[in-house]
């Protein structure tokens, strides 16, 4: 892989809020740092424009003690199988489980699967994150 050398140029405000941030969550110099950037957008745009499947992670916490939520849960993941390419689930205390899909289909389908979910009551928390196997 040859590398290229670029100059940008930065607002000084801007770019001594970047480097505090970089620090603070040690991201790494600033070209490892805006490569990871550039990376991200490409695959958001990849996500977002491309005609490809992406894979995903859903993370859902709920209270498996809420009336009929494992079963709409278990039914979900067995109507779209195709999608659900494995499961993590863990009991966090006697109430609260924690449960990770991995995903994989059209961005559009996973997002309207994920809102499905994650609207469910007794569902406490979650989020969809999408990724591309393109980059
Ligand atoms: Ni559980």
């Amino acid at each position: 892989m040859s590398l290229q050398r670029i100059t940008i140029t930065i607002e000084d405000e801007l770019l001594e809020r970047f480097e505090e941030l970089l620090e603070r969550r040690d991201l790494g110099n600033r070209s490892e740092a805006i490569r990871d950037l550039i990376r991200r957008a490409l695959v958001d745009d990849e996500i977002a424009h491309g005609d490809g499947d992406a894979v995903a992670s859903l993370t859902l916490i709920y209270d498996h003690a809420q009336r009929e939520l494992s079963e709409r849960l278990v039914e979900a993941g067995h109507a779209h199988h195709a999608r659900v390419l494995s499961t993590l689930h863990v009991h966090l205390d006697d109430r609260l489980c924690l449960e990770v899909q991995v995903l994989q289909g059209s961005p559009a389908e996973l997002q309207v699967y994920a809102d499905r979910l994650l609207g469910l009551r007794g569902v406490k928390h979650g989020e969809l994150v999408l990724s591309s196997t393109e980059l």
